[in-house]
């Protein structure tokens, strides 16, 4: 008998990968040059940052706010990746770790938020050829710096895969499972209003609604509540839907969704967690330090509960951090999911040092043919 790591088990599951590394080590469409990645760093991170070294590349890594894993870090390393900074969640301290990283030039940027190609226009060079960017959030952030950034850089969420894949199915499974493995609380009979009715927040309602929850759906486009009407969900106003909740779950993408303004509003005993990219959904700082909170009491993994004064308790998940990457054990989204998606992204680097896509591709969505390739190579192996 062997024995393997969480880490093996992962990476012998990224079946796409596993091929895309194989081809790379003959094609090696990176020699030469380094990549600098800012995504979570977690076991399906190893496959992704691996294959790419096979590609050639040297490769810089930092993480995101709170999600980076000790074991993926030291597995990466274990492979030649440098990898810059550690887990934290103070911002000015991930900042330094991207600037870091940034220092060394990297010719292909891997983003996820828009951090690093933001960051480097405060300090841009000539050798960026431009790369990648993982979320929703972060093109919202970088299509108004297409005028300065002027090089190609290809939004892996725009792509049909990266949506129903991931951001439909997966990010739906995995915060099912983290609010169960985070709070070991029941969700048959919970009242559950999900905030943003997007991609994510579809997956998120599904999944809730299958584990018998009562799902309720906030969503600020009216086309957008009209669709979750029709696919059977409750799309109260705002207020009611908040005040009504025994869980709360942002997806939006945007600030300020549940503010210390919303205390008045909430019941006694709600659970409020983010599964949007950045922690700023859920204003934690605004609630924590709000006048009406006389005590915060704190447990294990990552759960806060905050007493008002007229003994209402509000239970806050990660301190609104991303909470399908966060507390012990955290998986995130299903491997095959996380697979298509970074297929994506060795593809569209590839396609981006090997100069198939210029400038004219600025924040753009991958190119359908990497689409239609990926999805060939997904269903040869499940049909093999
Ligand atoms: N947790 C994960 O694993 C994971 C994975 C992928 C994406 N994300 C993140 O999840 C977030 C949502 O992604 P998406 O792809 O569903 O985005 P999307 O743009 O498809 O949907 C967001 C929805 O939220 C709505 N919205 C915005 N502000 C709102 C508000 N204040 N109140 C109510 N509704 C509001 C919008 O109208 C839109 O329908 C982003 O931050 C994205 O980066 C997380």
């Amino acid at each position: 008998m062997t024995t393997a790591t969480r880490i093996d088990w992962t990476r012998e599951h990224c079946r796409l990968l596993q091929a895309i590394r194989r081809e790379f080590a003959v094609t090696r469409p990176f020699e030469g040059l380094t990549i600098g990645t800012g995504i979570h760093i977690e076991a399906k991170t190893v496959a992704l940052l691996t294959t790419l070294r096979a590609g050639g590349a040297q490769v810089v890594a930092t993480g995101n706010l709170n999600s980076t894993q000790p074991a993926a870090v030291e597995a990466l390393r274990a492979e030649g990746v440098t990898v810059i900074g550690a887990q934290t969640r103070d911002e000015r301290e991930h900042g330094r770790y991207q600037r870091e990283l940034l220092a060394t030039q990297p010719d292909l940027i891997l983003d996820n938020g828009g951090d690093l190609f933001a960051r480097y226009l405060d300090h841009p060079y000539p050798s960026l050829k431009g790369g990648t960017e993982e979320t929703t959030s972060g093109r919202m952030r970088l299509k108004p710096l297409r005028d300065r950034l002027r090089r190609p850089v290809l939004v892996i969420n725009d792509s049909p895969i990266k949506q129903f894949a991931e951001n439909r199915h997966a990010v739906g499974q995995s915060t099912l499972e983290s609010l169960l493995r985070l709070t070991n609380r029941v969700t048959n009979g919970e009242r559950v209003t999900v905030v943003g009715y997007g991609a994510c927040g579809r997956g998120v309602a599904d999944n809730l609604r299958g584990a018998h929850a009562k799902v309720s759906v906030v969503e600020a486009d009216p086309v957008t509540r009209l669709r979750a009407h029709l696919d059977g969900f409750d799309t109260p106003a705002r207020d009611r839907a908040l005040s009504t909740a025994d869980v709360i779950i942002t997806v939006t993408g945007a600030p300020g969704v549940i503010t210390a303004k919303d205390l008045p509003l909430l019941k006694d005993g709600v659970i409020l967690a983010n599964a949007g990219h950045f922690p700023v959904e859920i204003d934690a700082a605004g609630l924590l330090k709000a006048p009406e909170v006389r005590a915060v009491r704190e447990y294990e993994d990552d759960l806060a509960t905050l007493e008002l004064a007229d003994g209402r308790r509000i239970h806050l998940v990660a301190r609104g951090h991303m909470f399908n990457l966060a507390g012990p054990r955290a998986l995130g989204n299903s491997i095959e999911s996380m697979d298509l998606g970074f297929a994506l992204q060795a593809r569209c680097l590839e396609a981006v040092a090997t100069g198939q896509v210029d400038g004219t591709s600025c924040v753009v969505p991958v190119p359908a043919e990497i689409d239609a390739q990926v999805a060939d190579a997904y269903l040869a192996d499940r049909y093999q």
